[in-house]
C-alpha cells in the first residue's frame, strides 16, 4: 500500500511533474513535462486523464508556456496566450474542465498590465486550480459519505479517483472519507473497456486504500447488482448540462439504466467545474470518438483484423432523469436539475 497519495499532477518550478497513467498498476513513472506540446500530447494520449486533472494540467500547461515565452509584449502575449489555450482546448472535446481550466487562466490576465505580472498571477492562479479541486473533491466526499452506511457495496464505473484530481477523487471520494471514519465501505469496479480505467486504475486505487474491491467486466454489471447486494451506483462526470444530462465515460448510461431498472440509486458525484449551464442539454455536448485501435486490441495485442469497422466513443450521455442525485462540493441536488443547478451559479 502507499502510505502517501499519488499526486497525478504538480507544479515543479520548471516543467510539471506528470504521473503516466498509461503504465498504471504495472508501473509508477512520473514525466517531466516540459513544452505546451507536452501538455497537449499527455492529455491526448490519456497520460493525464479524468476532468478535474485535465484541467489542472491544461492550468500548468498555460504557466509552464508563460513562463518560457520571450514576448515582451503585453498585447502581444495576450493574444499568444489565448491561442495556447485554444490549442490545449484541442486535445479533448468533452471534459468541460479543460476548458473550464483554459478561460480561468485566460481571465485573471485582464488583473495584469505587464507581461511579469501576468506571468506571475498565472502561476499562483494554477497552483489555485490545484488546491480548490483537493478542497472541493474532500466536500464531495464529505457530503456524499452522509449517503451510505457501514458495510455498503457501491459500484463505480471508470476512474473517478484521487489520480483523476488533485486529490480524492469525486465518485472515489467517499472511499477515503470511509477510511478516515473507520467505515467499511466496499466496492465493485467496472473494467471499462476499451482503455480499462475501471481495471487498471479504480480497482488498483482502491486496493492502495485498503478498500475491499472486486473488480468485473462491463457485461457483468446488471448481473452484480442483481446478486451482490449492491446498495448504490456511484459515477463521476466529464460534462454536466444546465439540464443535469451527464457526459461521462462510455458504459456510464447502460449502468444508469441498468440501476433504474434493478431499483438502485445512481448517483453523479462532480465539482461545480464539471458544470457546463451553457450546454442546455447533453444532446449539445460534443463526443470525443478515439482510435479504432483502442477496440481492435486489448493491452497491445489484436483481438480481431486490423482493418475491422470500429465505433469508439470515449463518454456517453445519462439523462438526467436516470439521475438520483448529483453530488458536488455544495450539497446534493436532486429533482429540478435545472432550477437547481442554475442556482448553484447564482
Ligand atoms: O477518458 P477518461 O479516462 O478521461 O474519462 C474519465 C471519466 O469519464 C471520469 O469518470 C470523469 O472524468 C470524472 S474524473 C473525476
Amino acid at each position: 500500500m502507499l502510505n502517501t497519495p499519488i499526486r497525478s499532477v504538480q507544479w515543479s518550478d520548471t516543467h510539471i511533474t506528470l504521473l503516466d497513467q498509461r503504465l498504471l498498476p504495472g508501473k509508477i513513472e512520473f514525466l517531466s513535462l516540459t513544452t505546451i506540446e507536452d501538455v497537449w500530447d499527455a492529455i491526448f494520449q490519456l497520460k493525464v486523464r479524468g476532468a478535474p486533472a485535465i484541467g489542472i494540467a491544461a492550468a500548468y500547461g498555460l504557466a509552464l508556456w508563460t513562463q518560457q515565452t520571450q514576448l515582451a509584449n503585453f498585447d502581444k502575449f495576450r493574444s499568444e496566450l489565448e491561442k495556447q489555450g485554444a490549442y490545449l482546448e484541442s486535445s479533448r472535446p468533452t471534459a468541460v474542465n479543460l476548458f473550464w481550466a483554459v478561460k480561468r487562466i485566460l481571465s485573471v490576465v485582464e488583473q495584469a498590465s505587464t507581461v511579469e505580472t501576468a506571468k506571475k498571477i498565472i502561476l499562483t492562479e494554477a497552483k489555485l486550480i490545484e488546491k480548490e479541486d483537493e478542497g472541493v473533491c474532500r466536500s464531495i466526499g464529505e457530503y456524499a459519505i452522509d449517503l451510505f452506511q457501514d458495510e455498503d457495496i457501491l459500484l463505480t464505473h471508470c476512474n473517478a479517483g484521487g489520480i483523476a484530481t488533485a486529490r480524492y477523487g469525486t465518485a472515489l471520494a467517499p472511499f477515503y472519507i470511509a477510511k478516515e471514519r473507520g467505515l467499511n465501505l466496499k466496492a465493485y469496479a467496472s473494467e471499462t473497456r476499451p482503455v480499462l480505467q475501471g481495471a487498471r486504475l479504480t480497482a488498483w486505487e482502491l486496493q492502495q486504500l485498503g478498500v475491499d474491491v472486486t473488480l468485473i467486466t462491463d457485461n457483468m454489471v446488471a448481473h452484480t447488482i442483481k446478486s451482490k447486494g449492491i446498495t448504490a451506483v456511484i459515477v463521476g462526470a466529464d460534462r454536466i448540462a444546465a439540464n443535469g444530462d451527464t457526459a461521462n465515460k462510455i458504459g456510464t448510461y447502460g449502468l444508469a439504466l441498468i440501476a433504474k431498472a434493478l431499483g438502485v440509486p445512481f448517483y453523479v458525484a462532480a465539482p461545480l467545474s464539471t458544470i457546463d449551464i451553457a450546454t442546455s442539454s447533453g444532446e449539445e455536448i460534443e463526443i470525443e470518438e478515439r482510435h479504432p485501435d483502442e477496440v481492435r486490441t486489448l493491452n497491445g495485442q489484436a483481438i480481431t483484423t486490423p482493418d475491422m469497422k470500429v465505433f469508439n466513443p470515449a463518454f456517453d450521455v445519462t439523462p438526467s432523469e436516470l439521475i438520483t442525485g448529483i453530488i458536488t462540493e455544495k450539497g446534493m441536488i436532486q429533482g429540478d436539475y435545472q432550477t437547481k443547478l442554475a442556482d448553484l451559479f447564482k
